[in-house]
């Protein structure tokens, strides 16, 4: 496996990108990626410092004076945000409500990507998010966008959910996902989209399994026959 290349995973919330991406990059052997995680560290960060994503002057006050150490753990990248490791709390009912609002603001996306960029010094890497192949490394040959029916992608999101917190409801977490779709494929900045050249996957029906498989044979063949340029 050469160690310079970006596997790009894009889709939306809940489309099995988390888990198929963790496996892919585990099977290949690289670094994995989970570019969500930043965007909810800086809004756990802002949750922290009482800073509403429309105080521009504070959002930016964030950005430069916050110090952020990345290392590897496990094959995954990982942060601290100030010397202090938010890691347990990215998924928090409270950092969920407000990430997409943090996530539409540019100059976030542009602290966000920078940051993205840089962790190629780790080698290669498998990379999730919305707008990897699109923004991030657009000169990627390896692109893939995971998509599933929404209420497909509303069942895995509660049983997800589920498992961690008490009182959850069906058509709460539809609703929730459905409104951060909206967000997110609607906002100015870096919008959800399928990248120029992805391979666009549509999960319903198959099993993690089935789509791990899918990408790394795809990347292995296209690696031993060199059928790939620009990264
Ligand atoms: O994948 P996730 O649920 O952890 O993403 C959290 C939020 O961050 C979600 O609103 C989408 C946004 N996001 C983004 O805009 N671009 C990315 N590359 C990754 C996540």
């Amino acid at each position: 496996m050469p160690n310079d290349l970006v596997i790009a995973i894009d889709g939306p919330s809940a489309s099995g990108k988390s888990t198929v991406s963790h496996l892919v990059a585990r099977r290949l052997g690289v670094v994995y990626v989970d570019s969500g995680a930043l965007y909810r560290g800086l809004t756990w960060k802002f949750l922290r410092e009482d800073v509403d994503p429309s105080q521009a002057d504070r959002v930016l006050a964030v950005l430069t004076m916050s110090q952020w150490e990345f290392f590897v753990s496990g094959g995954t990248v990982h942060f601290l945000v100030d010397g202090e490791d938010p890691w347990e709390q990215l998924r928090s009912a409270e950092v969920r409500e407000k990430v997409a609002d943090v996530a539409a603001i540019p100059e976030v996306r542009q602290f966000v990507c920078n940051h993205l960029r840089g962790l190629r010094r780790f080698g290669s890497l498998v990379m999730e998010g919305r707008d990897i192949g699109s923004v991030v490394f657009p000169e990627s040959a390896f692109k893939y966008y995971l998509d599933a029916d929404p209420e497909e992608r509303a069942r895995r999101r509660y049983r997800e959910v589920a498992g961690r917190e008490e009182d959850v409801r069906f058509e709460e977490i539809k609703e929730s996902l459905l409104q951060r779709d909206q967000k997110d494929s609607t906002r100015p900045t870096a919008p959800l989209q399928i990248p120029l050249g992805a391979k666009v996957i549509n999960t319903t029906g198959m099993s993690v399994e089935q789509v791990v498989d899918l990408i790394v044979r795809d990347v292995r063949s296209r690696i031993g026959s060199k059928q790939f340029s620009g990264q």
